[in-house]
């Protein structure tokens, strides 16, 4: 014990002095070497982060783009025509082919003689104002006048008529072509 003592009272304090900074500057000198590695990790990941900001972005990009580009229907845009078959097999047929309220049968001549004498131009007006239980364009008013009318042609010809209905949808340019030839076409 005494032995001891006196060893400790002999540290001089210049081995003091050194026991002390060696004691505070290892840790310091850890502190220092911890601090650059993670600064060294920090920078390297800096890039990384930008490339997974990218990648978020690229991604949601991605799940929004379906209704980005979507083409959502404009009410001015063309419109397709459909096939008088088509319209009737769309809206006409529910009432013209059972001969639902009083309607003139599908494909039946007794029906659809009388009617056709009225003319094309007639059966078209009736078919698309409505005539007592027929409703105004079957009941659907997005179906186009050329609709109705290649409809009425359709119809009316499978009861024995012979209408042509107007050929193509009046375009922008061959518009001015179009009201001449229709009328032609209509008289046969
Ligand atoms: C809700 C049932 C119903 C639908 C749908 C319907 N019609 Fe009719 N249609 C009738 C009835 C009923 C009559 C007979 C009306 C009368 O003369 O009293 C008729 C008559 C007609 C006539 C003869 C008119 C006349 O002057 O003799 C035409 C042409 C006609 N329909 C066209 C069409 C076309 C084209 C469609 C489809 C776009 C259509 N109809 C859809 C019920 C319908």
């Amino acid at each position: 014990m005494s032995d001891n003592h006196i060893k400790m009272g002999k540290t001089t304090p210049m081995q003091f002095i050194m026991a002390v900074l060696g004691g505070l500057f290892a840790p310091l000198v850890a502190i220092i070497l911890i601090v650059g590695l993670v600064m060294k990790v920090q920078a390297s990941h800096i890039p990384d982060t930008a490339k997974q900001a990218e990648s978020v972005e690229a991604a949601v990009d991605a799940r929004i783009k379906p209704v980005g580009t979507l083409v959502v229907a404009d009410a001015n845009a063309v419109h397709v025509e459909l096939t008088g078959e088509q319209v009737f097999n769309a809206v006409c047929t529910a009432c013209h082919t059972p001969g639902a309220l009083g309607a003139p049968k599908f494909g039946n001549k007794g029906d659809w003689g009388p009617r056709i004498k009225q003319g094309y131009a007639t059966l078209i007006s009736h078919a698309e104002n409505g005539i007592r239980q027929m409703p105004a364009r079957g009941g659907n008013p997005d179906l186009s006048d050329l609709e109705i009318e290649r409809a009425v042609a359709y119809m009316a010809d499978a009861g024995g008529a012979k209408f042509t209905p107007p050929a193509a949808p009046a375009a922008a340019a061959p518009a001015a072509a179009a009201p001449a030839a229709a009328p032609a076409a209509a008289a046969k």
